[in-house]
């Protein structure tokens, strides 16, 4: 079966093209089309604009991804495309874009949760560079760490999670993308942040750790957020060296929180696997973290490759391959924008 992805929840225009076959995904195309400059202007996304760019590159897209992967839309089996959450206005040039090409090329299309993209994105997937050549151990614990979201979920079977705790202010990326506006850097923060944080002292300032002391599993970034601003309010001068030293000491304290809750719950509930994905999942000093800390207690860690961890439609196709009989059940369905859906 060939399905082909499409992924618009927010600023990143995703097309990609899978082969699905009983035991084995490969990608046939990987296509993505970062607005970023447009919104850096803005220092953030705003959703009209989102959608109105999402309109302008989504059939080139789909076009770029056909040629790549030497299809036309004759050998598409399934559309499988994000429904939800995300920007109600980029979510519908998506999902109005399936529709209309269902219809046209009498293609069956499903709707799919973005959060289970990000976690399924570290199932093996031939031809992805760096992704994992077995499937993961059930069940596992999946920490979700993007612009949107933070949450920490077990993946009971694929199919079937159950959320153990989640970000009650902000996610991890937005507190990332927050700080790095306080400290002058551009959209998307984290990137920044981490590129800053390289030359930086990690201690030069104990920022606090957020929730890392209470028993939930819950977390909680906008107390982070603000005592970086209280910081940054009393300094004379912001030298580069400052700048430095803030990112990497902000970046320790994200660091610590979300190392520190994921391995106690796993502790506690005896897992033995735990992953990391998601856009922060990106970042290089919390993949080292996450590694460090797995590998002193015989965890093993799953990580999204590089080209996945980031909003992208080859995770979204993977849901529906993963997900046959019930992605079978679904196809067909409406598919309106669902801004606010939750996993499970
Ligand atoms: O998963 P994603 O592409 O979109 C959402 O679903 O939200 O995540 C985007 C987020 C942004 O907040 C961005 O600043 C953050 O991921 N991010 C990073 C890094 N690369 C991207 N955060 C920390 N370090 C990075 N290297
Ligand atoms: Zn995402």
């Amino acid at each position: 079966m060939i399905i082909l992805g499409i992924e618009t929840s927010c600023d990143d225009t995703g097309i990609s093209i899978i082969r699905a076959e009983r035991n084995r995904m490969t990608s046939l195309a990987h296509v993505r089309y970062s607005q970023i400059k447009t919104h850096a202007q803005y220092g953030g996304v705003v959703p009209e604009i989102a959608a109105r760019e999402h309109t302008v590159t989504i059939i080139p897209t789909i076009h770029t991804a056909l040629d790549r992967a030497h299809l036309t839309f004759h050998d598409i089996d399934r559309l499988a495309v994000t429904q939800g959450p995300g920007l109600a206005p980029a979510l519908s040039v998506g999902l109005d874009t399936a529709r209309i090409i269902s219809a046209l090329h009498h293609i069956p299309a499903v709707g799919i949760q973005h959060i289970e993209g990000h976690m399924l994105s570290v199932w093996p997937i031939a031809k992805i560079p760096k992704s994992a050549k077995k499937r993961p151990r059930l069940p596992l614990l999946s920490l979700v760490v993007s612009g949107g979201h933070t949450q920490l979920v077990v993946i009971k079977k694929i199919g079937v999670y159950k959320v153990l705790g989640k970000t009650r202010d902000d996610a991890a990326g937005e507190a990332f993308d927050k700080v790095a506006a306080l400290i002058g850097l551009p959209y998307p923060g984290g990137p920044e942040i981490s590129r800053l944080a390289k030359q930086g002292n990690p201690l030069a300032t104990a920022f606090p750790r957020p929730m890392l002391s209470e028993p939930n599993l819950d977390f909680s970034f906008s107390g982070l957020k603000t005592a970086v601003r209280y910081y940054i309010a009393d300094q004379k001068k912001l030298s580069i060296q400052k700048k430095r030293d803030i990112a990497a000491s902000f970046q320790r304290a994200v660091i610590d929180v979300l190392v520190g809750k994921t391995l106690r719950a796993a502790e506690a509930l005896h897992f033995r696997g735990v992953s990391l994905v998601g856009g922060v999942s990106a970042n290089a000093a919390l993949r080292r973290a996450f590694a460090d800390a797995c590998k002193k207690r015989g965890y093993t860690l799953y990580l999204a490759p590089p080209q996945l961890t980031q909003d992208n439609a080859t995770m979204i196709a993977m849901v529906a391959a993963l997900t046959h009989a019930r992605a079978k059940r679904e196809t067909g369905k409406r598919l309106d924008p669902r801004p606010a859906w939750e996993v499970a």
